[in-house]
């Protein structure tokens, strides 16, 4: 056999979590074709003193439309990132009417995107055509299926339309789905009682696909939303994602342990849950669903930075607190301000609620996989973990606390999440899995993106290979994008 491309000695950290060994890695076409020695291929490189790992997954992405408009995806692929999982939240590009209604969500998610798609076979062709530099699978979104099919009434369905937002997601898993997933904090998804998600993801159960949620409560009552998690993943026989797990105001502080040693005891009992986090104590979203305008929130307004608000773009990068002395406004009477002018749908917050304590716990529990959140957009001071949530898990958490070893960090960024996600073949580094790979020094690897500055792409990494081909060299993006829709396959 001939190979493509050869590595030698390397440091493989092959998404097992065990100790790394030094080795070669031959490609061919589009996989991994030999680990040892052999004769080298076409190319070859030597990578002496650089680690190799599977390419990173981030299980929690919002990049269904970035993937079409923005398709050489350099603020994921320069982190190493080799497939995001898309449809979050409840929010998803499909299925949508054209010209029909869309979750409020989505505005405020996908900025500057207007097509919307039937279903996720529409997507895919669009993907298609978009060629992006990354693999995608998704997620079907709860807020989408409900707004096309109830419209943005927040009301309970007929069992006519259960029947109907059903079908959607019966359709979505046979097209490819990698499971259905709820944003029970959002319009209009947040009006449907568990027993509608029940119905609604019946079918997951066939599939083996995942139920992911961003649940009801991440703070007061985070423990009374994990329950109701284990209830409805009971209820469809289903394995469940816990989005983003963390534990938001100071008085929460520390529920994120209670939070898994409940779902530690849930599995030990037979469910089959996991989480992700990512690695930073501030949140971000669309700042006009965490807001009730007749009773502002001052706690959490106070911990708010405008991530980026297109009516007044001098508010970007700001703390609420700081504009409204300068504008000689009380806190509450900015928030109403800001989210009364034109396009307040679309302005995005960053929230300062999280203990970094809880991000430790989070990190070091072995089921917590990782998945950035970010809102691509190009506009404003985004959150940075956009651009900088993978490289920051392994120079911060692994490297610079020692929480625990560069095997574990690789293995819940890759081998785990593809196990989850139904993405076969990937993850590991394996003969004769797909060659989605990255090589970086273990010792420089660094994210450099700040609340200040975002927009700021890693540096340390060498190398990413997406389905055998050079995605990125030297911090660069090549124009080669070969990033692929995938199928869920459990
Ligand atoms: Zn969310
Ligand atoms: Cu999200």
């Amino acid at each position: 056999m001939t190979f493509d491309l050869s590595i030698r000695e390397a440091l493989l950290v092959d998404g097992s979590g065990e100790a790394p060994r030094i080795s070669d890695v031959h490609i061919a076409g589009d996989r991994i074709a030999r680990i040892g020695p052999g004769p080298s291929g076409t190319r070859e490189i030597v990578a002496r003193g650089r680690a190799l790992a599977p390419g990173f997954v981030d299980v929690h992405a919002h990049d269904d439309a970035a993937l079409l408009n923005a398709s050489d995806m350099e603020f994921k692929l320069l982190q190493g990132v080799t497939s995001v999982v898309i449809g979050n939240c409840g929010f998803s590009l499909a299925p949508l009417r054209p010209g029909g209604a869309q979750p409020p969500g989505n505005a405020s998610l996908f900025p500057g995107f207007g097509e919307r798609f039937r279903d996720l076979a529409g997507y895919r062709r669009a993907f298609a055509a978009a060629r992006p530099a990354v693999n995608a699978i998704s997620l079907i979104g709860h807020n989408a299926i409900r707004s096309r099919v109830v419209g943005d009434e927040e009301r309970e369905p007929t069992a006519a339309e259960l029947g109907e937002m059903r079908g959607h997601v019966q359709r979505a898993l046979e097209q490819g789905a990698a499971g259905l997933s709820t944003g029970l904090i959002y319009r209009p998804g947040r009006a449907a009682t568990s027993q509608e998600i029940i119905e609604v993801g019946r079918p997951l159960a066939d599939y083996g696909a995942v139920y992911a949620t961003h649940m009801r409560s991440e703070g007061d009552r985070l423990l009374e939303s994990v329950e109701e998690t284990l209830s409805i993943a009971e209820g469809i026989g289903c394995r469940a994602q816990i989005s983003h797990h963390k534990s938001g105001g100071k008085r929460n502080w520390g529920k994120v342990k209670a939070s898994l040693a409940r779902i530690d005891a849930a599995n030990a009992a037979g469910a089959d849950v996991t989480l992700d986090a990512y690695p930073y104590v501030a949140g971000s979203g669309p700042m006009i669903e965490y807001f009730d305008l007749g009773a502002i929130d001052l706690i959490l307004a106070e911990a708010i930075q405008v991530a980026s608000c297109p009516a007044c773009p001098a508010y970007d990068g700001r703390r609420l607190t700081e504009i409204a002395n300068t504008e000689g406004l009380g806190l509450a009477e900015l928030v109403v301000k800001i989210l009364r002018l034109p396009g307040a749908e679309r302005t995005v917050a960053i929230t300062f609620l999280m203990a970094e304590e809880d991000v430790e716990t989070n990190l070091r529990h072995p089921l917590v996989m990782v998945g950035s959140d970010g809102l691509p957009n190009p506009e404003g001071r985004p959150h940075p973990r956009l651009y900088g949530t993978f490289p920051r898990v392994i120079s911060e958490y692994s490297r610079k606390r020692g929480l625990f070893s560069l095997a574990f960090a690789v293995s819940k960024m890759s081998r785990l999440p593809c196990e989850r996600f139904g993405l076969s073949s990937r993850g590991r580094i394996e003969e004769g899995f797909f060659a989605d790979l990255l090589l970086f020094d273990p010792d420089l690897i660094t994210d450099c993106a700040t609340y200040a500055e975002p927009k700021q792409s890693p540096i340390g990494i060498d190398l990413v290979l997406v389905n055998g081909e050079l995605a990125s060299v030297g911090g660069r993006t090549t124009d080669v994008r070969a990033g692929r829709f995938l199928h869920f396959n459990r």
